[in-house]
């Protein structure tokens, strides 16, 4: 298959890279002129592990290239992929499409032959038949199918997702593209993938539930957290508990600050504004959205406590500023609100990350201080906080930080130590849902 990928951000290249590796013949296209110069040269915009290799890999067979120009891709492929972004529009929350009918417009005028047009970005319901009306506005008599294919990979397990995922939704209108899509497809459902075929708006719908399941299952845990903490009980073991029961599932319940990243808090925001917008709420995803954003910034408190009461002119170490490990993205990550949050309680901060320091620059106050790894960045801390939880903060030699802290207080936002061996070293241990309260009493609200 001959196949143009139309936005080489990361859903449009991580995919791209995939499809070229399954054996098709893939052109990623991009305005962005910088990106598509860096990739010719090799340089991958983006930090996803194995990317790199993929892309050299592909492209040295032959099966991949870049291009700025989106004309001759189309003209020359049997199925073209709308890669584009769709952020939160400012003010109102819906996505925003302007991209994806730019794109739709463009594809028109260059297509040849019959040809599928695939949204893989995250659209909302009813977006491909404003696509397949744009093109025909654009070309009447073209030979085209739309299609919806939405991508469900996380960010740093990308190409592991893409090419082992649990299924592959395709929504259609047409038989042609069935085909057509089967073949796109044929190395994966070969590996016993189970392909989903269904109508395009039953699709668009399925990518944005899922998230939005997603979103409350984290949410959910977090709530139960915070009750753990007022009735001392402990989140983990309950979330082991209900997770053992397979028809709740062991995953997506690590109750901590909060979810962050590219899809899930702008995803949610989106479905509930076309819940609104059809009379028909969805106010599970409503609590969950107004639940997840006051969440972060509240993780402050738990920074505060952990400190006495006050952090003012106080040292706060922060690990970790991505929304989660092996990725540079900061996007609406907890870090920020948390790191603001205590600077505007008079906190001085403190911050090392992995791979995040160079995005978090642009998006913080400037006066945070950004160190060279984790123990110099608790070097005179007041406290130190992990916000995320990167595998070389799983197991840090804590006798090193409390010599080097000015006092020995940790606050473990995803709870990747245990209370006991911290405590046995001397320091003051704070988690998520995991307190050692024990005042509360049965019949407490009664008294
Ligand atoms: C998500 C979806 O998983 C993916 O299917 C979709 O295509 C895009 O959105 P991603 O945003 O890359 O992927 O990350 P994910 O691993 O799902 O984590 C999202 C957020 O939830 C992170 O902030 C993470 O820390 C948080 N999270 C996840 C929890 O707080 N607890 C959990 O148990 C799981």
């Amino acid at each position: 298959m001959r196949i143009a990928m139309i936005g080489s951000g990361y859903v449009g290249l991580v995919s791209g890279a995939c499809f070229a590796d399954f054996g098709h013949d893939v052109i990623c296209v991009d305005k962005a002129a910088d990106k598509i110069a860096a990739l010719k040269e090799g340089r991958i915009p983006i930090f996803e592990p194995g990317l790199d290799e993929l892309v050299a890999s592909n492209v040295e067979a032959g099966r991949l290239s870049f291009s700025t120009e989106l004309a001759e891709p189309v003209a020359w492929a049997d199925v073209v992929f709308i890669g584009v972004g769709t952020p939160s529009r400012r003010g109102d929350g819906h996505a925003d499409l302007s991209y994806v009918f730019a794109a739709a417009r463009e594809i028109a005028r260059s297509m040849q032959g019959f040809t599928v047009v695939v949204t893989k970005s995250t659209v909302p319901v009813g977006t491909g038949d404003e696509v397949e009306r744009i093109i025909l506005q654009e070309r009447p008599n073209a030979d085209f199918a739309v299609v919806s294919n939405p991508e469900f990979l996380r960010e740093g397990a990308a190409i592991d997702d893409f090419k082992r995922p649990d299924r592959i939704v395709v929504g259609l209108e047409d038989e042609r593209a069935r085909d057509v899509m089967s073949e796109v497809y044929r190395p994966l459902y070969l590996n016993s993938a189970p392909l989903l075929f269904t109508q395009r708006r039953t699709s668009e719908l399925i990518k944005y539930a899922a998230n939005a399941f997603l979103a409350m299952k984290i949410t959910f845990i977090n709530e139960i957290a915070d009750l753990c903490e007022s009735v001392g009980a402990n989140v983990q073991e309950v979330s082991r508990g209900i997770g053992l029961d397979n028809r709740i599932g062991s995953k997506f319940l690590h109750a901590g600050p909060g979810y962050g990243g590219s899809c899930f808090p702008k995803d949610t925001l989106a479905l509930v504004k076309t819940a609104q917008d059809s009379g028909t709420p969805v106010r599970l995803i409503e609590a969950t959205v107004a639940i997840n954003d006051t969440r972060k910034r509240a993780m402050a408190r738990k920074v505060v406590a952990a400190c006495g009461g006050d952090v003012r002119g106080k040292t706060i170490a922060i690990l970790g500023l991505t929304f989660k490990p092996n990725t540079d993205d900061m996007r609406d990550a907890p870090s920020l609100a948390i790191i603001q949050a205590l600077q505007d309680l008079g906190a001085r901060v403190k911050a090392y990350d992995p791979e995040g320091m160079a995005h978090a620059k642009h998006l913080l106050d400037p006066s945070v201080v950004y160190a060279t790894g984790p123990y110099d960045c608790a070097e005179g801390a007041d406290a130190l906080v992990i916000v995320t939880e990167w595998n070389q903060f799983r197991a840090l030699d804590l006798r090193r930080l409390g010599e080097v802290m000015a006092k020995p207080i940790l606050v473990d936002l995803r709870n990747i130590y245990a209370r006991d061996d911290v405590e046995r070293l001397g320091f003051s241990y704070t988690g998520i849902g995991t307190s050692t309260r024990r005042d509360y009493r049965v019949g407490m609200a009664a008294e």
